[in-house]
């Protein structure tokens, strides 16, 4: 039986990239993202590509408790059960502390941080139960240093980024492994809003004069995910052209 992944944010950049990683691998895909249109969109393109039985999409928002409910629902439909979770859904805000409305804070928190306690809640008793799964993590070069005017991003990646650690000490014992994936600037629809001249400077910033492309992150979402990383647990693993050194 092919193996099974739930990935969040789907829809667009890294996490797009990561279902196809993993249906040209021959797992199985449940799609999940905010945004159903684009969702329906490159599900409809992936499901002609490969067998409409190999990939699923439900709208998701990640970091509402009845609806990752709904979305494990979803998986279960689609397929027979769940071996990993691609936590990757998540959104940035720019600022200082007091530049940052409470309304914004609580969004980025929740869906950075809270929808890893909810998706854990609704997918790693069946985990527990069949004593095996994966979990990866979408944090961030962010969540291991700091940054001018992100500040509520690093915030919630230094939690993901510790997170990690609490997750593998807690569910080791049942051949459960949580890892993170770091990314550092990666060209997605979220990185390219910024303007030229300042993607222009990140390039040259970095050591390898590159940024990080979406397929980058999603090989190494994979192999953290599959058999390939089975010593692994409880890490931070940068993928970031050398931002991070
Ligand atoms: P993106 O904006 O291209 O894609 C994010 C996807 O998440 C979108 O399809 C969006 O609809 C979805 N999403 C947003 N809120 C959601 C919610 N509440 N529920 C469900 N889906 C939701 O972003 P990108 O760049 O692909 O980012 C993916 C992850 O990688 C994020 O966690 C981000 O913080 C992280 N990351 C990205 C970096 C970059 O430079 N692009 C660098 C470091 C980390």
């Amino acid at each position: 039986m092919n193996s099974t992944v739930v990935i969040t944010g789907a829809a667009s950049g890294i996490g797009l990239s990561a279902s196809k990683q993993f249906l040209a691998q021959g797992w199985n895909v449940m799609m999940a993202d905010f945004n159903n249109d684009l969702g329906q969109k490159v599900y409809k393109e992936l499901s002609e590509q490969y067998s409409p039985k190999q990939v699923a999409f439900a709208p998701c928002d990640v970091s509402n408790a009845q609806s990752v409910d709904d979305l494990a629902q979803a998986a279960h439909q689609a397929f027979d059960h769940v071996d990993s979770v691609i936590n990757n859904a998540g959104i940035f805000v720019k600022g200082a502390v007091h530049e940052i409305d409470e309304q914004a804070w609580d969004r980025v928190m929740a869906t950075d941080v809270k929808s890893i306690y909810l998706t854990t809640k609704a997918f790693v008793p069946e985990m527990i139960e069949r004593k095996s799964g994966t979990i990866v993590n979408t944090s961030s070069i962010s969540g291991l240093q700091g940054d001018y005017n992100m500040a509520v991003y690093n915030a919630a990646k230094g939690a993901v980024a510790n997170l990690v650690r609490a997750m593998a000490l807690d569910y080791g014992k049942y051949g459960i492994r949580v890892n993170n994936v770091n990314p550092g600037p990666t060209m997605t629809p979220m990185f390219k809003r910024n303007p030229q001249s300042v993607i222009d400077e990140f390039i040259q910033a970095s050591p390898l004069r590159k940024l990080v492309q979406p397929e980058d992150v999603a090989r190494t979402m994979f192999f953290l995910a599959s058999e390939e990383s089975a010593p692994m647990t409880g890490e931070n693993i940068p993928v970031a052209a050398g931002f991070a050194i």
